[in-house]
């Protein structure tokens, strides 16, 4: 049988994750990320790639690509979760069921941070738990109800 494919995302700054605001973010890099979700989606039977993207024009191609090749995304947008009408208008056009994920507890910090242009196109929203944010929306995306 053919394996599922899940895209995972994640947008500008993330890159820096181990240097980046380690008291808010932890100390894990993004890499170190990368290699969990790699090794849970084995266990979980689906493929994955993972992407990151500085520039919103990538993040939006991307989801103009994906519809032909993955069945569901999982996108940490970063700062453009508060403001680009584009990602959501590209995640909606995609068809695609996608998690938005943060590490931190955006509710818990400045007030930008508690309004996502992006939510309204999701599936559903995981925020606060570090990295284990984008495990835990692999293991919500692989639930037989969401990803069919
Ligand atoms: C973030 C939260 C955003 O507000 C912030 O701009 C980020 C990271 C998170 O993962 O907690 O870059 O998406």
């Amino acid at each position: 049988m053919k394996k599922r494919k899940i895209l995972v995302l994640s947008g500008p700054n993330l890159n820096m994750l181990g240097k980046r605001e380690i008291p808010v973010y932890g100390s894990e890099t993004l890499g170190e990320i990368h290699d969990e979700m790699y090794l849970l989606a084995d266990k979980l039977s689906v493929e994955i790639t993972c992407s990151q993207h500085n520039s919103e024009e990538e993040l939006v191609q991307w989801f103009k690509r994906a519809p032909g090749e993955f069945s569901g995304v999982i996108l940490n947008a970063g700062a453009y979760t508060h403001y680009s009408q584009a990602l959501c208008n590209a995640i909606k056009s995609s068809r695609l069921p996608c998690i938005e994920v943060h590490m931190s507890n955006v509710f818990s910090r400045e007030e930008f941070r508690h309004k996502s242009v992006i939510a309204s196109a999701c599936i559903g929203y995981i925020t606060g738990f570090g990295g284990r944010s984008y495990t835990l929306a692999l293991r919500a995306m692989c639930d037989e109800k969401i990803l069919k």
